[in-house]
């Protein structure tokens, strides 16, 4: 099973689910004239799910910073096995050719889709209508808690330092976190992604029930 396929799955997600209401997070489907129409605007919280197909990802990953070679590359295998974009805020603690990167990555991550951005701002500015979600072990609200929509920015912080505390307290509604035990500070960094872009990838699956 492949998760990107799947969303553009449209004509049985309409021919077993005609109400909105029995979706979670207020996912919202917009379905308009016959479902034989093709490239209909069907959308997931208002996205139309259709542009997935024509380059756009389902999720944007976004590490600032990142220090450790390992980690960046099982994220970018991560974001591949996702359809998700991979974004690299510089400054890195590697080169983006480094070999334990991509031994990390294994073959895959020549596939993966990366954009390396000079700062966080930059991103920002290139992504005006983009939804920022960060990650951090600094807040309450679980990231379960969130409903997340095709094409949101996760964005997580660097190994050692974790994100901006400015980035932070700008955007107290937009903080998620990964509930543990006070046993340990934090969760290694691939682990982190991996846990908030699969419950990302469920949602959608939920919503469209098509993956
Ligand atoms: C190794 S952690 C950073 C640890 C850093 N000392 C700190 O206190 O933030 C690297 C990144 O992984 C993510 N992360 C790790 N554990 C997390 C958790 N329990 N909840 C949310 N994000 C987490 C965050 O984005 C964090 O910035």
């Amino acid at each position: 099973m492949r998760f990107p396929s799947g969303l553009y799955d449209i004509q049985s997600y309409r021919q077993s689910n005609d109400k909105d209401d029995l979706l979670p997070h207020s996912v919202r489907f917009a379905s308009r004239g016959r479902a034989s129409k093709p490239f209909e605007q069907v959308c997931v919280a208002g996205f139309p799910v259709f542009l997935l197909g024509f380059g756009f990802s389902m999720f944007n990953v976004v590490l600032i910073e990142p220090e450790i070679p390992p980690n960046t590359g099982n994220i970018g295998r991560l974001c591949l096995a996702t359809d998700a974009t991979l974004h690299l805020v510089r400054p890195l603690g590697f080169s983006i050719d480094d070999k334990t990167l991509k031994r990390a990555g294994l073959d895959y991550w020549k596939e993966t889709k990366v954009k390396v951005w000079d700062n966080f701002a930059q991103l920002q500015a290139a992504n005006p209508a983009g939804r920022f979600w960060y990650l951090t072990t600094k807040c309450e609200r679980a990231y379960e808690e969130a409903a997340f929509q095709p094409g949101d920015f996760l964005v997580f912080g660097r190994e050692t330092k974790g994100l901006p505390e400015p980035m932070l307290t700008a955007h107290p509604e937009r903080c998620l976190t990964i509930p543990m035990t006070q046993k340990t500070r934090s969760l290694n960094l691939a682990t982190a992604v991996g846990i908030v872009l699969f419950e990302g990838m469920r949602q959608l699956r939920v919503a469209t029930k098509t993956l």
